[in-house]
């Protein structure tokens, strides 16, 4: 009795004593942001890479640009490496320039379920601020990482004018499937003739680049399905803004 009521003062202490708190109750049942996890229109199917930019970019983002196909990545700002070192700035305009559309993964990869109001929205402006940085634009779709979300973070998103992209399929490769798991993963969706396809892959996989994307595509043309951007495939536009990239300064750092 006495420790529940010891346990009560202390947590009303702690809402007082912690502005952040009381900011959180206030924003509970705000507006959420959408979450999307399926394309909109028939026949699109939407490949997305996560986790970079990172080594494997280039190879990605060709072998799309040959078969005639648009692909999205959902960047890090920080983690395979620091998005504002060279190489990687590179990668980012790499990407974009090949017409690919560019989304947020947040910064540092972290579980957003796990995270304050402030600490979202920390998460959140520190890689749009880089993606505005380098290509200029502020992307409109945010991937959460490991597709982690509470309302919490679709409030943040919604005060952030962004909407959530989840996925219909994994090929796995996060997750430790082999190339021949993953290409069967493909077929046996296939087979099912789904109307679209939101499929979750990452850059940051040698095998994924080299193997299973050129195998996926094979099977998507095969199939008649055309492989678009994530916005091309709902319907909506990639980007809020779009402006001019900025010139790198010292503050250019993670
Ligand atoms: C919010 O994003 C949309 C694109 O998704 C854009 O058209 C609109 O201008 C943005 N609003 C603001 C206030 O930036």
């Amino acid at each position: 009795m006495l420790s529940a009521l010891l346990l009560t003062v202390a947590t009303a202490a702690c809402v007082v004593a912690h502005p952040m708190g009381a900011d959180l109750e206030a924003r509970q049942g705000g507006p959420k942001a959408t979450v999307y996890s399926s394309c909109k229109n028939k026949g699109d199917v939407a490949l997305t890479f996560d986790d970079g930019p990172w080594e494997y970019l280039q190879v990605v983002s060709d072998t799309l640009v040959k078969a005639g196909a648009v692909g999205t990545f959902f960047f890090n700002g920080n983690n395979y490496d620091c998005i504002y070192n060279a190489a990687e700035q590179q990668r980012v305009k790499y990407a974009y320039n090949a017409g690919h559309m560019i989304g947020s993964h947040t910064w540092a990869h972290k579980d957003l379920t796990t995270l304050s109001w402030d600490q979202i929205h920390d998460e959140m402006w520190r890689v749009e601020q880089a993606l505005q940085r380098i290509i200029g634009v502020t992307p409109a779709f945010m991937r959460p990482p490991y597709g982690n979300y509470n309302d919490l973070v679709r409030q943040v998103s919604y005060a952030r004018n962004q909407s959530l992209v989840i996925w219909d399929f994994d090929d796995g490769d996060s997750t430790g499937s082999s190339v021949a798991q993953s290409e069967a993963d493909y077929d046996k969706a296939l087979a099912k003739h789904p109307n679209s396809m939101l499929s979750l892959n990452h850059e940051t996989y040698k095998t994924t680049a080299y193997q299973v994307l050129p195998y996926a595509i094979s099977k998507l043309q095969a199939g008649g399905y055309k492989m678009v951007s994530v916005a091309t495939c709902l319907g909506l536009q990639p980007y809020q803004h779009v402006g001019k990239p900025g010139t790198p300064d010292a503050t250019w750092k993670c």
